[in-house]
């Protein structure tokens, strides 16, 4: 479940709340707040007391209130008179956390994220957006994505309520696409990364995950295997099991505990809040009573209603109707609820954790994901690239033609497409799967032409691709591109079983992309609309997949 919304738009513009934003964050600028980290599967106060997450899911979703047409989403964090209206509301449910899905980087955060310190929440938010977020239908991890979740971390890593982040929500829901869930590793260890080298105090990254039988337990594993700099901080289980009236063994929650009972990162549920059997306002929050009891807290770490918002799809604790907010039946219920519930808690210094992390799930039909991740998206790279090709695409193609041009050059050369291919059940990925459609188009089309021998006509397609000069590329470009040819030999040559053998060559790459100083410089070919590029690497893969057979 959580945020989900398909409109197209450009981002939310907000400046007009500027003055009372600055009246609330000059108020709030006194007010310190006591930084949250984690031990073990535990969340402390820097301080040394047990924190355990008591969240709601604040996120309303477009064209809820009636008033934005064409938007994805709407920023929770940036209108300062929404925020006093709410807020309030959420520390009568002595909410601490906030869980947020999709936030404007663009957008002034300053006066919301004030008058939440105050209040004591803290802030756990998803970094993509309905528009750049990894899709399990055609998973990628490429620059445009790497950019926008940079810039969330950016943005809300100024303050210090921010817990941190999830890499990704229900991406793979199904044992159907597993094979994205590599894509959304890459993302948690580039970000990890990132926050390593640009903050000066820990933020996590988590996944949200889905509660579907068939695959949570190798998810689970999954991201908390191997090399812990890729693994998670955080689980977060997005569950909705117990409904109405249950026990801790009726509602499978025993079995949840049970299972996480020897995981090595804090597991706490990132959506919780079941609407049946009488929807949203008839929920008498029996689980919020035993997510807090001793029977529980010393595996899980709290969780997040869902939601704040009430909506269509019936989770709501508050309606808002001509921008007034008024609280529903299930709102009274879980405050009487919570204001009971008392978890029982542990010092950080009385606490030595001793779980490790779990092995990794087994390849086969039930699991796809193997722990050699997808490259480390980097510009450079692709902008290194595209200056040294001399086939690139002629102004007479644009992208609506990138479909129909990749399956003709893969289907005639599958080695001129080597290079953006990529397996997540062996781990071997071409070195420019993280570059934009337009940069591996050109990348292809260059590819088969070198391979004819630079014979003229074989960079023509119809007048769609032309020959040039090759730019002058930075000397900081020869590195780089010896590292992904390096990788694009092995994915032209990899085969089966040989995911330890890649190792060396896919770590390799991103070692070097990770070193390589940032790049500012925009590509000379750019493509506007994502969607569209999703749309080619679906017909991509669909060309590869019939070449293979
Ligand atoms: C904040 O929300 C209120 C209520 O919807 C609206 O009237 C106001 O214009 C918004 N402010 C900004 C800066 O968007
Ligand atoms: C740590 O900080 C929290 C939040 O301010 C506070 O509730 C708690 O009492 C503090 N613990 C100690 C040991 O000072
Ligand atoms: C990197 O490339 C992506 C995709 O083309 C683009 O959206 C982004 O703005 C670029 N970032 C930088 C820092 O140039
Ligand atoms: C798996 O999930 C996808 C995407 O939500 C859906 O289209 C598909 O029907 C699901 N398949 C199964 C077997 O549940
Ligand atoms: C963070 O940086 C430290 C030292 O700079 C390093 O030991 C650690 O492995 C890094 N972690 C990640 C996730 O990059
Ligand atoms: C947890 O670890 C113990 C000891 O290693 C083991 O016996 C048990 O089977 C594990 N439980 C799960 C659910 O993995
Ligand atoms: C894009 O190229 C196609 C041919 O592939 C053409 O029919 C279409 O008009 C072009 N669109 C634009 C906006 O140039
Ligand atoms: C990945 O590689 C393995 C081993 O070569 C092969 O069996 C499998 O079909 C490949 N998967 C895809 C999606 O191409």
């Amino acid at each position: 479940m959580g945020f989900k919304s398909s409109l197209f738009t450009s981002l939310l513009m907000v400046g007009s709340a500027a003055a009372a934003t600055t009246t609330a964050a000059a108020a709030a600028s006194t007010v310190s707040v006591e930084p949250i980290i984690m031990k073990g599967t535990k969340f402390f106060y820097k301080n040394g007391t047990q924190f355990f997450i008591k969240g709601i899911a604040y996120q309303q979703d477009t064209g809820a209130a009636g008033t934005t047409t064409g938007s994805t989403y709407i920023d929770p964090l940036s209108n300062v008179t929404l925020c006093e209206r709410d807020i309030p509301l959420m520390q009568k449910l002595e909410t601490n956390v906030i869980r947020t899905y999709a936030i404007d980087p663009t957008a002034d955060h300053s006066g919301c994220m004030a008058l939440l310190q105050e209040a004591g929440i803290y802030v756990i938010s998803d970094l993509s957006e309905p528009d750049l977020s990894i899709n399990r239908d055609s998973p990628t991890w490429n620059t445009a994505l790497f950019t926008r979740y940079k810039s969330v971390v950016d943005e809300l890593g100024q303050y210090e309520n921010v817990i941190g982040f999830f890499a990704g929500n229900e991406v793979t829901n199904n044992n159907t696409n597993t094979d994205a869930s590599a894509y959304v590793k890459a993302a948690v260890r580039d970000v990890k990364a990132y926050i390593n080298s640009t903050s000066s105090r820990w933020m996590g990254v988590g996944y949200a995950a889905n509660d579907d039988d068939d695959i949570r337990d190798n998810m689970a594993h999954y991201f908390n295997c191997g090399d812990q700099d890729n693994a998670i901080d955080f689980w977060g289980y997005n569950i909705y099991e117990w409904c109405g009236e249950n026990t801790f063994t009726g509602s499978g929650y025993s079995e949840v505990v049970s299972f996480f009972q020897n995981y090595s990162v804090p597991v706490f549920f990132a959506e919780y809040g079941c609407n049946e059997p009488d929807g949203a306002k008839g929920r008498i929050w029996e689980e919020t009573t035993a997510l807090y009891s001793s029977e529980m807290t010393d595996v899980i770490a709290g969780g997040i209603v869902y939601m704040y918002f009430e909506e269509a799809n019936d989770y709501g604790l508050v309606s808002i109707v001509d921008d007034k907010a008024s609280t529903m039946a299930d709102y009274d219920t879980l405050s009487t609820v919570i204001a009971k519930v008392s978890p029982s808690s542990t010092a950080m210094s009385a606490y030595t954790p001793t779980n490790s992390p779990a092995a990794c799930p087994a390849i086969g039909s039930a699991w796809q994901a193997a722990d050699v991740l997808p490259p480390t998206p980097d510009n450079s790279t692709c902008d290194c690239m595209v200056k040294s090709l001399t086939c690139v695409p002629s102004d007479s193609l644009n992208s609506t033609g990138y479909a129909a041009l990749f399956g003709s050059i893969c289907g005639l050369d599958a080695s001129a497409c080597a290079g953006i291919t990529a397996n997540t059940s062996t781990g071997v990925y071409g070195a420019y799967v993280m570059c934009d459609a337009t940069e591996q188009i050109s990348y292809v089309l260059d590819a088969y032409y070198k391979n004819q021998n630079s014979d003229s006509s074989a960079c023509d397609w119809n007048g769609q691709a032309q020959v040039v000069k090759a730019s002058t590329a930075a000397s900081s470009c020869s590195a780089l591109l010896a590292a992904a040819s390096s990788s694009n030999s092995y994915a032209a040559t990899a085969t089966a079983g040989s995911a330890s053998t890649s190792t060396g060559s896919s770590s390799g790459s991103s070692t070097t992309s990770k070193s390589a100083a940032p790049s500012f410089s925009r590509s000379i070919l750019t493509l506007g609309d994502l969607s569209v590029g999703l749309y080619v690497l679906v017909a991509m893969a669909t060309g590869a997949g019939m070449l293979v057979l």
